[in-house]
């Protein structure tokens, strides 16, 4: 059974499923993974340093090249990546009621979010574990994602359910831990990275955001959160530094608007450094 709403996945999550349904739903999981290449996990120890704009755009830039790439919000509390993909319509149930229909942006691209469960905009979703590891179970499972050169997966920050469950259940993902520049978050990213090493979650490397700002009226550098952080603690922790994303007031309205910077063409201080991250991610999966 999928759950097309959130009163079906809460009645699902509190009744204990049986042995052979547990069973399904692992073969419906390897099933779906089975035809998507690569699986990339973007997280973060630190609330609000981008995760959901990394993702947002990474999809967005990976389609762009061509690439079919799902994208997968699984930020129960806080999902920001449909109104950021611009997708406003709840999710569609397949002919014979078996899946869930991921909304397709383009014909590349193809997003489920959890705010596309919920027919009130500006409904809290209240949960516990069970209920998000079943709706994270169905979103990988029971959603028709056919064959994917990628699937990014955001989530929320820290180490709770969400993050775990994806571990648990795409054992071959590689995450890409976000970052912005000064100490505080830093000594989360290491967090993140003690969790990667604990549940063997192989980090692809680390990329730092909201590094550095252009003042629009002087065009001069201003560094609000510091600079240099990442790539020292990459090199500290003997990960790949990706590279680093400057602040960007197009990167707010494009967020806003629905409609990520590395859909369109548009080349800004933040689509240039993007790219080079993209290409770089790219050649370390040839
Ligand atoms: N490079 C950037 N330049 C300008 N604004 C940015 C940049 N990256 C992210 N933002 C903005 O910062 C805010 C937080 O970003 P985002 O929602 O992507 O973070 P997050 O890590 O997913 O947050 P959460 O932990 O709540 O899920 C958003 O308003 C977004 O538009
Ligand atoms: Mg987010």
């Amino acid at each position: 059974m999928i759950h097309k709403n959130m009163d079906s996945a809460r009645q699902g999550a509190s009744c204990p499923s049986q042995q052979s349904a547990a069973d399904q739903q692992r073969a419906r999981i390897q099933d779906a993974l089975s035809k998507i290449r690569h699986k990339i996990f973007v997280l973060s120890g630190k609330g609000g340093v981008g995760k959901s704009s990394i993702s947002a755009n990474l999809a967005s830039a990976l389609a762009k090249k061509g690439y079919r790439t799902g994208l997968m919000d699984v930020d129960v509390h806080g999902p920001s990546i449909a109104h950021m993909m611009g997708v406003t319509d709840l999710l569609d149930v397949s002919p014979d009621q078996q899946r869930l229909l991921p909304k397709q942006v383009n014909e590349n691209l193809l997003v489920v979010s959890v705010q596309s469960l919920i027919p009130e905009k500006d409904q809290a979703i209240i949960w516990r574990g069970p209920a998000k590891t079943s709706m994270i179970q169905q979103f990988i499972g029971s959603v028709e994602w056919g064959d994917l050169d990628f699937l990014i997966i955001d989530a929320p920050p820290g180490t709770g359910d969400e993050p775990i469950t994806i571990v648990q259940n795409i054992s071959e993902a590689l995450g890409i831990i976000v970052t912005t520049p000064q100490e505080v978050s830093l000594a989360d990213v290491r967090k993140s990275i003690s969790f990667c090493n604990t549940v063997k979650l192989k980090p692809l490397g680390i990329v730092e955001n909201m590094a550095g700002f252009r003042c629009p009226h002087c065009n001069e550098p201003i560094e609000l959160f510091a600079s240099g952080g990442g790539q020292k603690t990459a090199n500290a922790q003997g990960l790949d530094f990706l590279g680093s994303i400057p602040f960007d007031l197009n990167v707010v309205a494009s967020g806003d608007a629905g409609t990520p910077l590395m859909l369109g063409d548009r080349q800004t201080d933040f689509t240039r450094a993007f790219s080079e991250i993209v290409d770089k991610i790219l050649k370390q999966l040839k």
